[in-house]
């Protein structure tokens, strides 16, 4: 496995961190959430294991309208608790495979009970680093993921990797915020990494580093661009608890202030995206 960075392991120990005990209230909440801003239906969410819905930290559902069939391989990246593993398990049934890779271990652990408990046999988590596949060439039809590979300090290895597992002519599709240049003020990139922003490129850059890997085809099937008020509430939520801290630290009306440039330089500016590339057939 590819050595950690120290912001591997930064990103490694908020994951562990935020992961959540399973509680009905709870999960209930989570996935109202998670419906409203990632566009997963309720129904197919009512069946997977309430862990792995209430510890669902993506940004999108990158499985939505992919082209995943019975008999498929799919290869999930930053795999977390599993939820977009479980859905595709189902979608390929007991002919297809679904491998999921992900760096945090305790992350794995939940995505192995959810697996267990959701009586699934054609789906495995592996541990590994997204910048290092443990994953044969050529073997995997679709590569999906959710919201990690902005977290990539190295995203030409990711799509590089990405291109080498795919079989030719297979595909990938998956959800990642994309973030025009400027939208973070310069205080700002520790304290908002690990809540997928500092990290995330902008779209024609994202879609060069596809090109530049090997794929073709590659293209923005549809964006979802954040408003203040969802921004307010992602930042306010938890996601980025060292703003929180700060907020709290500061006299109110300041905070008040501070928080409303902040939300004005980022309105409009980030989106979480679904992208898509597909690895050129031989002929
Ligand atoms: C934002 S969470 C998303 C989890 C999951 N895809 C979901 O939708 O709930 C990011 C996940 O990616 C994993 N991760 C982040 N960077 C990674 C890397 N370079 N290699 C492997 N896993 C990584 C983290 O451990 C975490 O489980």
């Amino acid at each position: 496995m590819l050595e950690k960075t120290e912001l591997h392991e930064s990103i490694s120990q908020t994951y562990t961190r935020v992961l959540r005990q399973e509680s009905e209230e709870q999960t209930a909440t989570v996935q109202s959430a998670i419906t409203q801003l990632a566009d997963y239906g309720d129904s197919e969410l009512s069946v997977l294991p309430g862990d792995a819905v209430e510890n669902s930290f993506g940004c999108g559902n990158p499985l939505a309208f992919a082209g995943v069939k019975a008999g498929d391989v799919v290869l999930d990246l930053g795999s977390g608790a599993g939820i977009d593993l479980l859905l595709a398990a189902k979608v390929v049934g007991p002919e297809g495979r679904v491998i999921g890779v992900d760096m945090t271990d305790a992350m794995l652990e939940h995505a192995r009970e959810n697996i267990e408990k959701a009586g699934v046999t054609n789906a495995e988590v592996r541990k590994g680093m997204i910048e290092n596949l443990p994953v044969e060439d050529n073997s995997v039809d679709w590569v999906i993921s959710n919201c990690v590979i902005n977290l990539s300090p190295d995203k030409g290895k990711v799509f590089s990797e990405i291109a080498r597992v795919l079989k030719p002519g297979g595909a990938m599709q998956v959800s990642d915020i994309i973030m025009e240049q400027g939208a973070l003020p310069e205080w700002a990139p520790e304290a908002f990494y690990n809540a997928c922003l500092s990290g995330a490129i902008d779209e024609a850059k994202y879609l060069r580093d596809l090109a530049s890997a090997g794929l073709v085809q590659e293209r923005v099937l549809e964006r979802f661009t954040y408003d203040a008020s969802t921004l307010k509430g992602l930042a306010l939520g938890g996601e980025v608890p060292e703003l929180s801290d700060l907020l709290d630290r500061m006299d109110p009306k300041e905070a008040e202030v501070l928080l409303d440039d902040l939300l004005h330089q980022m309105e409009g500016k980030i989106s979480s995206a679904k992208i898509f590339a597909r690895k050129p057939q031989v002929d």
